[in-house]
């Protein structure tokens, strides 16, 4: 069984990797006009778009914030419209993290992915500790999906509404919506969202749903039976939080095909594939058929409409802080070198 989010109880010092000889050459694809192309060229040819998370203190790392302006087309905040940073006190709302993101991705003509409306983590304390009837936490609920939502309309194109509401077994997670409201709180999150937005994307999100299995089954007949009841679901965010060591997603292509037949769209919106450390060439091999079997299997599909990397370099990874010992996921290196990883996805996206 994969278990992707096991948490290591110490944070662990990242390791730095000096990938020395292993970081690749600048690819060489050119359009008409002798520039070269980025990921988020080629993949716009193809009528996706190519992105990666940002997370606000990486706006001050200039070179950082300069390469994610200028390779990719798209970007999602990695925490700044969660909860805890949006509704910090009960009917308080502070969205400077998010729109820092906003504002920086409009310099840049990145489009913005909006993560995420709801999750049982990174809530805030008066949430988590609050006692709360079924009608006080519906209200709030609302609240904060109507709020957030409004203030954000017209900035991002789409929301994932409801982020890792199943658990691996495709059982519903018992967050504190699921434990005081039932199951109706992801139809009633969605409705939600709709009626303050009616053209923003709305998404499901999750990790561990990119293969087929008992968890991405449970997705499938939850948004079957959503679509049945004319609940307003546009897509299925897959995460793609791969690591080497469990494999690569059973039946991938097939899996977001599933998907698209529903009349929803598709997105791998968190994509990153980690290894133990010390990386070396095997692994990193090993690490760029993978991303280039990803960008395969989303172009496959018509209806899969992007790629989002979580953070683009290891330079900013949320990896060695929460798996000790791994880390070496991202297609850039600390030092902003690309990998071979990046060569795989070109070659995918230009093939
Ligand atoms: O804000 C505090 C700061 O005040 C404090 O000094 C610092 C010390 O550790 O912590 C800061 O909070 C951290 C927060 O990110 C903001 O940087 C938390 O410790 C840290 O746990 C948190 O990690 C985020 C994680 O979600 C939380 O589960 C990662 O940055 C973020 O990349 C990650 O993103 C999630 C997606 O939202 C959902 N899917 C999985 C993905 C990876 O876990």
């Amino acid at each position: 069984m994969r278990t992707t989010h096991i948490r290591s109880a110490a944070f662990a010092t990242a390791t730095v990797l000096l990938l020395g000889g292993l970081a690749s050459a600048p690819a060489a694809t050119a359009d008409s006009g002798g520039k070269t192309q980025t990921l988020h060229d080629l993949a716009r040819d193809q009528g996706r778009y190519f992105g990666s998370a940002v997370d606000n203190p990486e706006l001050a790392d200039t070179p950082y914030a300069d390469l994610l302006g200028s390779e990719f087309g798209q970007t999602t905040p990695g925490n700044g419209m969660k909860w805890y940073a949006t509704e910090p006190q009960r009917g308080v709302f502070d969205f400077t993290a998010g729109d820092e993101i906003v504002r920086y991705a409009q310099s840049k003509g990145l489009k913005v992915r909006g993560h995420t409306l709801l999750w049982h983590s990174q809530l805030p304390d008066w949430l988590n500790n609050g006692t709360w009837s079924a009608d006080e936490l519906r209200s709030i609920l609302r609240n904060h999906i109507t709020k957030v939502v409004k203030h954000y309309r017209g900035k991002v194109f789409a929301w994932d509404v409801a982020n890792e509401i199943m658990n691996e077994d495709g059982t519903y997670r018992e967050n504190i919506f699921y434990k005081t409201l039932g199951p109706g709180y992801i139809a009633d999150a969605l409705r939600w969202a709709r009626a303050a937005d009616p053209k923003v994307k709305l998404y499901l999100n999750d990790y561990n749903v990119e293969g087929t299995g008992a968890k991405s089954d449970a997705y499938y007949a939850l948004i079957k039976q959503l679509k049945a009841d004319r609940v307003p679901i546009d897509g299925f965010g897959m995460q793609a939080h791969l690591a080497l060591q469990y494999g690569f997603p059973y039946q991938m292509r097939q899996n977001i095909q599933r998907f698209a037949d529903l009349r929803v769209d598709v997105a791998i919106t968190e994509l990153d594939i980690r290894m133990f450390l010390p990386a070396d060439e095997a692994k990193l091999a090993q690490q760029a058929d993978w991303y280039g079997q990803v960008t395969d299997a989303c172009l496959a599909v018509k209806r899969c409409v992007g790629i989002t990397l979580w953070g683009y370099s290891d330079r900013h990874s949320w990896i060695p802080g929460f798996f000790e010992g791994e880390g070496a996921a991202l297609p850039w290196d600390e030092n902003l070198r690309r990998k071979p990883a990046y060569d795989a996805i070109r070659k995918a996206l230009t093939d």
